[in-house]
């Protein structure tokens, strides 16, 4: 393993709690608060758009309160420090909050959307957004009004990029899953399609997510220590 390999990385929810940022499934976390059906489904936001509206409008509100945490930035670190050698990290994330980007991290891809956009389901048109969005706002390119969602793949939905990281998992060298439960598709699958090729596979979590059986090492413990010290461990190896 050396820095001029190709690793692909998946971050979950996890990823951020040390950030201050609710995690889904956690005790106190977002879905012991919110039924996803209402907030997190294209039927919801029929039925209801003023509460959909108001779920990502608060969380989006929150974002500038919220600071990247060591793990976000130790990626960046990582990531440039590989560009530097020839290789390539591959970021994706389950995460809708910027504190990758922030964190420094130079190409994200986001498979579940992203908090910091909004994209309208009359002209298609999607655009950064950091207001409130509601049935009232009109949108600023079609002027269509309450025509604005955002820009987030809804359960029922299809996630973004698929394409792309099956390719980039396909061709890893290492997988490292971090902070993430396990639970959700396909995303929880990307570990099994790297097994399935040989590829080693790395977990980073504070406990055994669903599918920790299927990872060869595995790192407990909160994300802000573990992955600068992970990071650490393959700087190092190459300074040798
Ligand atoms: N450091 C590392 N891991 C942590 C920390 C921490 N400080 N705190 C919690 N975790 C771990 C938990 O142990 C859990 O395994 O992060 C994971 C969070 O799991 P979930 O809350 O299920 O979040 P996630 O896996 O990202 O959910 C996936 O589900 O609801 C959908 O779209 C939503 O993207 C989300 C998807």
């Amino acid at each position: 393993m050396d820095l001029s390999d190709r690793i692909v990385v998946l971050t979950g929810a996890g990823i951020s709690a040390d950030s201050g940022v609710p995690t889904f499934r956690d005790s106190g976390g977002i879905w012991a608060k919110y039924h996803y059906r209402d907030v997190a489904t294209p039927e919801g936001f029929a039925a209801n758009p003023n509460l959909l509206h108001e779920f990502y409008n608060l969380r989006r509100a929150g974002l500038p309160t919220v600071q990247p945490n060591p793990a976000h930035d130790a990626l960046a670190q990582l990531a440039q420090a590989k560009r530097e050698a020839g290789g390539c990290l591959t970021l994706v994330t389950q995460n809708v909050d910027d504190l990758h980007e922030r964190g420094g991290s130079k190409s994200v891809w986001h498979m579940h959307g992203e908090l910091t956009k909004a994209r309208c389901t009359s002209c298609g048109t999607v655009r950064e957004w950091a207001d409130a969005l509601s049935v009232t706002v009109s949108c600023p390119d079609c002027a269509e009004r309450g025509t604005l969602r955002p820009h987030i793949v809804w359960f029922g939905e299809v996630p973004m990029l698929m394409e792309e990281i099956a390719e980039a998992v396909a061709e890893a060298d290492l997988f490292v899953s971090i902070g993430t439960s396990g639970s959700v598709y396909p995303a929880a699958g990307f570990v099994g399609e790297a097994k399935s090729l040989g590829i080693p596979c790395m977990e980073i979590n504070l406990e055994p997510s669903e599918n920790a059986h299927l990872f060869d090492e595995a790192f407990y413990g909160p994300a802000a220590e573990q992955v600068p010290v992970f990071v650490g461990r393959l700087m190092s190896a190459v300074s040798r």
